[in-house]
């Protein structure tokens, strides 16, 4: 395999000295113009949670650090990394499943209704926190930007796992760096399980597989490499040369002739992945961000965005050991990053550093070895779960929904005109506790020419909450699941949607945002407040 040292063309490389240096001056905050100096605040914030609260009894009392690590990804030098690592210190030893020669935090496994304390010590260079992407917690326990905390200190987390049954998700949320963050190794998958899972049939065990999704690109010296197209790049999004699954580049998943669970998370920063068997069966869906969906559903083909998850049920009973089943991307339009003109600078025609793998490229994602005839399979469930009706009139806002754009002002994306700000909530930002909301999101998209900058997909994402997808409208593609609950929703150019979201309990300021993680750093964030 041909990789280039990049290092001296702008981009980052991740060894230890560039961390500090990257870090220390805040390279992609500064492209951004918001790097958080909010120790003080971070401080106090972290002062305030310092102490473990004694009324409260974890079933799950974990120590969680983010630190420099190296992994073994190629042969020759190992890759430096950032890393989360845990250990148990009250429950049981199950509850963290670590991932073998992988940058990736350890697999948090908790029940529905268990008491969670995480204590997060932060030993990177540079200001850090956690956020606990689909879960439904406290606005002081969500990770926001503003509770960021230096290196060196702790952040105390306690709530109960109030979710359903499902995948999710926990990375980093400092602003203006996450994207940066979860670049360099630090993600991990938060599983929930609860009684009607369980109820359901569905594989379990060693038949039931975690799947990260993410790209990556490596110099010559195995070390990743962020944003080699400079700025250009951070506007559309990094797009890396190498696909991993858990980590691994060269990941294979080998099966017996019988049924499984896939948990999908596109863990990329902003990668999108349209999915499909290369065989052409149908995908049988049978979960989303939120967990399990009613019932299976069929498709030809999914698209997952940057956070989103997927489950796949799968059955190789029909398929000959020894044959080698592929999960792939197939190509799509992915707008302007798609052709990878961004690497050359806007005008160049190949340019220096020609992507490799552009988004919206067909790749081979998951190769699959079918290695052992098994007589036994179980049988895909017809009712999975109970998901809940859709009543949309119950929303306070039904006749006139809430109406969020977005799209690029000035060279900048922003969402209804505005960026992020630390602590800004605007009018239309605010919500009633114990209301139910239509809202809206609008991709605006559509221009030619230079005003084609704006044609980009957005996954749009909420924190703190589960919503229901009402409608698309637009320019509507096939290929979404948005039958289940969802906390991150892709549109592409053109495109918007309509979501029934609850706002029972937990005030606060939560954020909203593009799940593109430089969309993000970039801005394309604001907050929202639940207001008591
Ligand atoms: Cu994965 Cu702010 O989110
Ligand atoms: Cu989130
Ligand atoms: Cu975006």
């Amino acid at each position: 395999m041909q990789l280039h040292n990049r290092t001296r063309h702008g981009s980052i490389r991740f060894n230890r000295r560039q961390f500090l240096k990257a870090v220390g001056v805040g390279t992609i905050g500064a492209m951004s113009g918001a790097v958080g100096p909010f120790l003080g605040r971070a401080a106090t914030a972290a002062a305030q949670t310092q102490q473990a609260n004694s009324g409260f009894a974890p079933d799950l009392d974990i120590h969680l650090t983010a630190a420099p690590d190296e992994v073994p990804i190629f042969p020759g030098s190992p890759t430096q990394v950032w890393r989360y690592k845990a250990e148990v210190l009250k429950g049981s030893a199950n509850s963290l499943t670590g991932i073998p020669g992988s940058y990736l935090g350890p697999i948090i496994k908790a029940n529905k209704g268990d008491n969670i304390r995480i204590r997060f010590t932060n030993q990177i260079p540079g200001n850090s926190i956690i956020h606990w992407h689909g879960l439904h917690v406290p606005a002081v326990m969500d990770g926001h930007p503003r509770h960021v905390i230096p290196k060196g200190e702790s952040y105390l987390y306690e709530f109960e796992v109030k979710n359903r049954a499902g995948t999710y998700w926990y990375h980093p949320h400092p602003h203006g760096q996450t994207g940066y963050q979860v670049y360099g190794g630090l993600a991990g998958l938060f599983i929930v399980s609860d009684e009607e899972e369980k109820a359901a049939g569905l594989p379990a065990g060693e038949y039931d597989i975690p799947l990260v999704l993410q790209d990556r690109s490596f110099d010559g010296d195995n070390q990743l490499v962020y944003l080699p197209g400079g700025r250009m790049e951070f506007m559309t999004g990094f797009i890396g040369d190498q696909i991993l699954v858990n980590g691994n580049p060269d990941f294979s998943l080998a099966v017996s002739t019988r049924s499984y669970r896939l948990r999908l998370l596109n863990g990329s920063n902003s990668r999108i992945y349209k999915l499909a068997w290369q065989d052409n069966r149908p995908l049988t869906v049978i979960g989303t961000d939120g967990g399990l969906m009613e019932k299976p559903t069929q498709r030809r083909y999914v698209y997952l965005g940057p956070g989103e998850r997927l489950e796949l049920w799968v059955d190789f009973s029909d398929d000959p050991v020894g044959s080698e089943p592929a999960l792939i991307s197939l190509a799509f339009d992915a707008g302007i990053g798609s052709n990878g003109p961004m690497r050359g600078g806007m005008m160049g025609g190949g340019g220096r550093y020609p992507q490799r793998l552009p988004n919206g490229s067909e790749f081979p994602v998951l190769r699959i070895k079918v290695r052992r005839r098994v007589e036994a399979s179980q049988p895909l469930p017809q009712r999975l779960s109970y998901v809940g009706q859709v009543s949309p009139k119950t929303a306070v806002n039904y006749y006139s929904p809430r109406q969020f754009y977005f799209s690029m002002g000035h060279m900048r994306w922003t969402i209804n005109g505005r960026t992020f700000q630390m602590d800004d909530v605007a009018n239309d930002e605010i919500v009633r506790l114990g209301s139910t909301e239509v809202w809206e999101f609008y991709n605006t998209g559509g221009g030619t020419g230079m005003m084609g900058m704006m044609n980009m997909p957005h996954p749009v994402h909420m924190h703190g909450k589960q919503f229901r997808v009402l409608e698309r409208g637009g320019v509507v593609h096939a290929g979404y699941v948005d039958e289940g609950w969802k906390d991150t929703v892709l549109l592409m150019p053109g495109e918007h949607v309509r979501i029934l979201v609850g706002f029972d309990d937990y005030p606060g300021l939560y954020l909203y945002h593009c799940h593109n993680l430089e969309h993000e750093d970039m801005g394309m964030m604001r907050n929202y407040l639940v207001r008591a």
